[in-house]
């Protein structure tokens, strides 16, 4: 889908392991950028609409057993509603998208992680999207032992329960962090911003809000 010209927003994906700080620099990019004066959407998947509330509840609490081709076409059928129902209109309109995790999430989880066929996985994805990609992701770089203890100790001040996918053990995650350094090294690097996510939030924010404006001055022009 070509959403043609006169700069048609901005989309930003935000991705890495659970706990790597994906929400809290979604919050504060998203705050950061109303301040300057920016329309912008805070998004996510699974789970920006209705039926992706759904399938998140089903993904991430489940108490039957899913195939993982099944998880997959599951994922895939909230990022295509998601697409139709709150991304694409966004841009039409020419906001700033910020989306916690996007295809990319697909690729490494069922992927690298699970061992799904990753040619397939880029075939769906790129149907369910209308071949629309991020105009820049960032990756939070970080460890499985930093990850784990903070999503350990988010879940302990809740007194919430982990999430099926946060029960996994270390070897998955390990093939997810390895998943996400392959996916990012070969993309066009003009689209991919890698970040330290063990550095302070302040440190972080500073470093990806300058590349965002950047970025999105860079796209007006040649979309004028
Ligand atoms: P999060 O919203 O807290 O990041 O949780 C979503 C979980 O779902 C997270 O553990 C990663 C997982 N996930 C996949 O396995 N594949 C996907 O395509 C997406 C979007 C998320």
């Amino acid at each position: 889908m070509n959403l043609g010209k006169n700069f048609k927003g901005f989309l930003i994906a935000i991705e890495g392991i659970d706990g790597c700080g994906k929400s809290s620099l979604s919050e504060n990019l998203i705050s950061e950028l109303n301040n300057l004066g920016f329309e912008t959407v805070k998004t996510k998947e699974p789970g920006a609409t209705p039926l992706g509330q759904y399938l998140r509840d089903i993904l991430q609490n489940r108490t039957f057993d899913i195939d993982d081709k099944a998880e997959f076409l599951l994922f895939a059928a909230d990022r295509a509603q998601h697409m139709h129902q709150v991304v694409i209109p966004a841009l039409q309109s020419n906001k700033i998208v910020i989306s916690d995790r996007m295809a990319d999430s697909s690729v490494a989880y069922q992927g690298y992680a699970r061992g799904l066929n990753i040619d397939i996985i880029n075939k769906i994805n790129d149907w369910a999207t209308n071949s629309i990609k991020p105009d820049l992701t960032i990756y939070l770089k970080i460890d499985y032992q930093t990850a784990i203890s903070r999503v350990k100790h988010r879940y302990n001040k809740n007194e919430q329960e982990l999430t099926h996918f946060e029960k996994e053990k270390e070897e998955f995650f390990k093939k997810v962090i390895t998943g996400f350094d392959n996916i990012f090294k070969i993309k066009d690097k003009d689209k991919v911003l890698i970040i330290d996510g063990t550095q302070n939030q302040n440190t972080i924010i500073l470093q990806t809000l300058e590349h965002i404006l950047d970025k999105i001055k860079i796209k007006k022009k040649l979309n004028e």
